[in-house]
Formats: C-alpha cells, sequence, structure tokens
C-alpha cells in the first residue's frame, strides 16, 4: 500500500518545526524567560527537535551540559542535527519519561514542556525522577495544558477528531467507545485538571510560582492544520481506524478544523499553565 504524504508525516511525527509554531513553541521563550543565573546544567524532557536546548544555549553561555531525553528517534535525529553546532555542550539521550532512567546529571533547571499529558497515568515517575536530578537550588519549570472535557472526558483535540470521524460517517456518541475499544485515551482525560495536578506536583515540588496563557491556535487552511495534526498527534488517533481510512481521516481533521474557524475565528484555546517548582526535600513519593 502507498502511503500518503501525511500517513508518512505522521509516522515519523515529521514537520514539527513547522506545524510547533501554531501552538507548542510559544512555550519556549515564556519558560526560558524564567531561568534566572547562569546555570551550568538544564536538561529538557521530552526534548522533540531540540527548540528549547537551542535557544537555552544561546541565551546561557554558562551552559556546560544541555540534555535532552526523548523517545522518539526520528525527533532525536533532528535535534542532533539542529543541535551540532554545540558541539559536546549537548547530550541527547533516548528515553521512556514513563519508566526514566537514573542518570548520572544534577540539573540547576529541569524543563518540560507540552509532554506530561502523554504521560498519564503514571506521572508520578516523573515527578520523582526530576526531583532526585534538581541539583540544590534548582528549579523545575513544567507547562501544563488545560483543556476543557465533557461527560465522556473528551476535549481539545478530541472534539476536532470527533467531528473529523463523524464526516467519515462515524456518529459522534460511538466516538468514545471507538477510542475506548482501540485503548486511545482522549488528550482531555490525559490533562488532568489543573487543581488536581497541584496536589500530585505538591507530593514531589515546592510550589514557587504560576503563570497561565491561552494557546489560541489559527491556521490558514485546512491543509495547515491536517499537517499540524499529524506532526503532533502522528498516528495517535488515527490508528483506531483500517489503514485504508487513514489517509482521508487526516484530511477530514483538517476540514474539521477550518469549519470550526470559520464558526468561531480560531480553531481552538485552551489554558496553559507554567509552573516554577523546586524540590521537596526528605520525602519519597
Ligand atoms: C508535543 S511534543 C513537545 C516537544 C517539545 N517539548 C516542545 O515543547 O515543543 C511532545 C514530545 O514528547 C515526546 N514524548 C511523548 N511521550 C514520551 C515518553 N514516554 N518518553 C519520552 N518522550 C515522550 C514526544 O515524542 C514529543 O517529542
Amino acid at each position: 500500500m502507498t502511503l500518503s504524504d501525511t500517513e508518512a508525516q505522521a509516522r515519523t511525527l515529521g514537520g514539527y518545526d513547522d506545524a510547533s509554531r501554531l501552538r507548542q513553541v510559544h512555550d519556549r521563550d515564556w519558560v526560558l524567560d524564567r531561568v534566572a543565573g547562569e546555570p551550568g546544567v538544564l536538561v529538557d524532557l521530552g526534548s522533540g527537535i531540540g527548540q528549547l536546548l537551542e535557544a537555552a544555549l544561546l541565551r546561557h553561555p554558562s551552559l556546560r551540559l544541555a540534555v535532552g531525553l526523548e523517545r522518539s528517534q526520528h525527533r532525536l535525529d533532528e535535534a542532533g542535527e539542529r543541535l551540532r553546532p554545540f558541539g559536546g555542550r549537548v547530550v541527547l539521550h533516548r528515553a521512556d519519561l514513563t519508566a526514566p532512567a537514573p542518570l548520572p546529571y544534577r540539573a540547576d533547571v529541569v524543563t518540560m514542556t507540552s509532554v506530561l499529558h502523554w504521560l498519564y497515568p503514571v506521572e508520578h515517575r516523573v515527578l520523582g525522577w526530576v526531583r532526585d536530578h534538581l541539583a540544590p537550588g534548582g528549579h523545575f519549570l513544567l507547562t501544563t495544558y488545560h483543556p476543557q472535557r465533557d461527560a465522556d472526558g473528551l476535549g481539545g483535540e478530541d472534539d476536532i477528531v470527533r467531528d473529523a470521524l463523524g464526516a467519515l460517517g462515524i456518529p459522534a456518541g460511538s466516538v468514545p467507545g471507538l477510542l475506548d475499544d482501540r485503548e486511545v485515551l482522549p488528550i482531555a482525560t490525559r490533562t488532568r485538571p489543573a487543581d488536581v495536578l497541584a496536589a500530585l506536583l505538591g507530593e514531589f515540588f515546592t510550589l514557587e510560582e504560576t503563570w497561565e496563557r491561552e494557546a489560541v491556535v489559527t491556521v490558514r487552511d485546512a491543509a495547515q492544520y491536517e499537517h499540524f495534526h499529524a506532526a503532533t498527534f502522528g498516528d495517535y488517533y488515527a490508528s483506531v481506524l483500517e489503514p485504508g481510512l487513514r489517509s482521508e481521516f487526516f484530511r477530514a481533521v483538517g476540514r474539521a478544523a477550518f469549519a470550526r474557524q470559520k464558526r468561531r475565528g480560531r480553531v481552538s484555546a485552551m489554558p496553559v499553565r507554567l509552573w516554577k517548582l523546586t524540590a521537596r526535600t526528605g520525602t519519597t513519593a
């Protein structure tokens, strides 16, 4: 079977450099603006294609080590290319953050942007890892997304996917069951509410400060959203369908998103929270 361009893109989560301009990359400077002083070691969790590491290295000549942990080999390869000019100041590790292994670093700063929901429901593992890998006085800077969810636990990207599946003839009412059958957790279920997250974070960290912004996504056309979805979510949702329907599904996602924008002036808007945390000592959670 020949894959469409978008199916091939989704397999490798390709095109993120472009796609992330619509939403995720805005976290980068928002977070780095909160890095104080002259850090020596920074670790970025779910480091993607290395955009945050690159910006951190450019901002902070004091950084002798910038470490990225990431699951996707394609993304690590792209990050490796991007960060090549920084030579031995960069270390990239392939890692699964749902079961993070100990590393021989103590970081002045640990960052994690737009990743935590992928680690649900075992986020406590990475949070314990961060607490144990922060240098004394170090900070954990974390961004989390908080789409509204409905009674079925769907919201945010799930809503667009539900519209797209509807266009393929799948009734809206059967979408929660379809996702459940295929063990695809709705993103709005993965993203815990801010108060629940605050309690979880409190087991490992002391909260210094939080900030909030609204992430608003608008696109120039349906194709741009189709590209964004494939780069961000890959096959995650498409996997609920037979392979022969996936190419049409990606197109339908683009059309559904653009139709929403025509109705509401934007595809989506959701609160994003930035948490500045320090390790709690003497705790074992
Ligand atoms: C939305 S992207 C965010 C990338 C980057 N932090 C940013 O803000 O642009 C989520 C990233 O988390 C990575 N990821 C998801 N689950 C992971 C896991 N279990 N272990 C390591 N990385 C993971 C993905 O491969 C992807 O690069």
